[in-house]
C-alpha cells in the first residue's frame, strides 16, 4: 500500500515503480487525470495519469479502480500512446464502477473556480470535483454505461438538464449529442479493458499474490482530513484505499507513506512551512519542482513532522520513504518542523487544525540540523554499492530524527530520479544503521 503523506507529488510513481518488480497487480483507487506521471521509455516521452505506471512490467496487472474518475477520451489517448510505444506489456484493467468526466464537467471546474472570487481551489481544471460530486448526487454515467447506448443516451440527457444553468452564465455547454458521439468512440477502444474489477482481486488475494494499491495524491489533499476546502474531492487516506478497490479492510501487509525530505504543494492553501525565500527557488530549481499534469511550480518548504505525525496515524503506517535528499544535499543547514504554535500561543505537535484559516496562522517551530553533502555521481555510486552504510552520517542523523519524531520507521530512502537510486534500510536498524548517540548535531 501506498499512501501519500503530504500534499501529494512525493514520488510515489517511483516508489510504485520499484516496488512494483515484487507485484502481481498495481491497483490505482482514486483520483483520475489530475495525477501524472512521466515514463521516459527508449527515449519517448509518456504521461500516465489514468493507467497504473505498472503497466510496463510484463507480469504485473494494472487495474484503474472503481473509485477513479475517469475522462474515456484521455483514456484512449494513454491506451494509444502505450501501444504505439508497443509498450502495453501488462494487462490493463479498468473498473465498470469508475465514473466519467465528462466535458461538462471540465467546464464546471473552471466556472466553479471563478466563482470562489478570491478563494479558488487551484484545482487542475480536470473535471475531478463536478465528477465526484455527481457520484455523491446519483447523477454520473460510469464505465459499464458505454456499453448501453440508448440508456446512456437517457442518462446523457437527465444530467444534462442539471447543467444548463451555466449557460446562463454565457457558457455553451456540448450537446448531448455531441457528448453521446464522444463517449461512444471511445467506447470502442476501451470496451475491451473495462470490467468488473473486485472479483480479478478477490481471486489473487485466495492464490496469495501480491496486490500493490497506489494512491494518487496527498493525505492533505484527502475530501476530509486534508485542509478542506483546499484539498481534492476523493479519499486519498488508507480508508479510502478499501473503498476505492474493493479490497475489504484486513490490515494490509504493509503501508508506506511517501514523503519528501522537504515538503511541496501545487494549488491554494496553507502551507505552514513554506519557502518563499532564494531556499526555496533552490529547492524548486535543484527538484525541478513542477506540475507533471499542469506545469505549475510547485511551492516548496521545509519537511513539517506535524503533517507526519498525523500522517503516520491515520494512514496507519508501517513506514516512510523518504524522497529527494539528494535535493537538499549540500545545503549547510536543513530545518524541520517540529510542531506549530497555534493562533492562541498553544503548541501543536500532531494534530493540524481543522479549519484552513486557522491553519493559515501557525507559525512552525523549527529544529536546525545539519546538512548533508552533495550528491555527487561519486556518492550515488558507492549507495549503489555498498547500500544503506554509505549514506552520509549527516543524512542518516536526519532520517534517524524523522523516525524518532514520528514513531515510523524510515525503510526506504530515494536519491536520485533512476530505479537504482534507491535504498532499503535494515528493518532492526530504522535509524540507518549507526547508534543515535553517535549521530552528529540536532537532539537526536
Ligand atoms: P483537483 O483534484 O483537480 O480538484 O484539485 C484540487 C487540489 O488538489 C488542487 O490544489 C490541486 O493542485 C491539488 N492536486 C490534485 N491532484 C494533484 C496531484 O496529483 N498532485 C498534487 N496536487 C494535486
Amino acid at each position: 500500500m501506498i499512501i501519500g503523506a503530504q500534499f501529494g507529488d512525493e514520488g510515489k510513481g517511483k516508489i510504485t515503480d520499484y516496488l512494483s518488480a515484487a507485484a502481481n497487480w498495481v491497483v490505482r483507487f482514486q483520483g483520475g487525470p489530475n495525477a501524472g506521471h512521466t515514463l521516459v521509455v527508449d527515449g519517448r516521452r509518456i504521461v500516465l495519469h489514468q493507467v497504473p505506471s505498472s503497466i510496463l512490467r510484463e507480469r504485473c496487472a494494472a487495474v484503474s479502480g472503481p473509485g477513479m474518475v475517469i475522462s474515456p477520451t484521455d483514456m484512449v489517448e494513454e491506451i494509444r500512446q502505450l501501444g504505439e510505444a508497443g509498450i502495453l506489456r501488462g494487462s490493463l484493467h479498468i473498473s465498470e464502477r469508475a465514473h466519467l468526466i465528462l466535458p461538462w464537467h471540465r467546464m464546471e471546474d473552471a466556472w466553479e473556480e471563478e466563482m470562489r472570487g478570491g478563494q479558488p481551489t487551484g484545482t487542475t481544471m480536470r473535471g475531478i470535483g463536478p465528477t465526484y460530486r455527481d457520484r455523491v448526487g446519483r447523477w454520473g454515467l460510469r464505465m459499464a454505461d458505454l456499453s448501453r447506448p440508448r440508456l446512456l443516451k437517457e442518462k446523457l440527457e437527465r444530467l444534462y438538464a442539471t447543467k444548463t444553468h451555466i449557460e446562463k452564465k454565457g457558457r455553451t455547454l456540448a450537446s448531448v449529442g455531441d457528448v453521446a458521439d464522444e463517449l461512444t468512440a471511445a467506447s470502442e477502444v476501451l470496451a475491451p479493458y473495462i470490467r468488473p474489477t473486485e472479483p480479478l482481486l478477490w481471486k489473487a488475494l485466495d492464490r496469495g499474490e501480491n496486490i500493490l494499491l497506489e494512491g494518487a495524491q496527498g493525505t492533505f489533499l484527502d475530501i476530509d482530513f486534508g485542509s478542506y476546502p483546499f484539498t481534492t474531492s476523493s479519499h486519498t487516506v488508507l480508508a479510502g484505499a478499501f473503498s476505492g478497490s474493493g479490497i475489504p479492510p484486513h490490515t494490509p501487509e504493509e503501508v508506506i507513506g511517501i514523503t519528501k525530505s522537504y515538503t511541496t504543494r501545487v494549488g491554494n492553501g496553507p502551507f505552514p512551512t513554506e519557502l518563499t525565500d532564494e531556499i526555496g527557488e533552490r529547492i524548486r530549481e535543484k527538484g525541478g519542482e513542477k506540475g507533471s499534469t499542469t506545469g505549475r511550480a510547485r511551492r516548496c518548504g521545509w519537511l513539517d513532522l506535524v503533517m507526519l505525525r498525523y500522517s503516520s496515524r491515520i494512514n496507519s503506517l508501517s513506514s516512510f520513504a523518504v524522497t529527494k535528499v539528494d535535493v537538499l544535499g549540500g545545503e549547510e543547514s536543513v530545518k524541520v518542523c517540529v510542531g506549530y504554535k497555534g493562533k492562541d500561543g498553544a503548541a501543536i505537535e500532531d494534530y493540524p487544525p481543522t479549519l484552513a484559516e486557522d491553519m493559515a496562522l501557525v507559525e512552525p517551530i523549527y529544529e536546525v540540523r545539519p546538512g548533508w553533502p552533495e550528491f555527487t555521481q561519486q556518492l550515488k555510486e558507492k549507495i549503489r554499492e555498498e547500500g544503506w552504510q554509505a549514506i552520509p552520517a549527516e543524512l542518516g542523523s536526519y532520517l534517524a530524527f524523522v523516525s524518532q519524531e514520528t514513531g515510523t520507521p524510515v525503510r526506504l530512502v530515494s536519491f536520485g530520479p533512476d530505479r537504482e537510486d534507491t535504498v532499503l534500510l535494515p528493518p532492526a536498524l530504522p535509524h540507518g544503521g549507526r547508534p543515535l548517540s553517535e549521530w552528529k548535531g540536532g537532539s537526536a
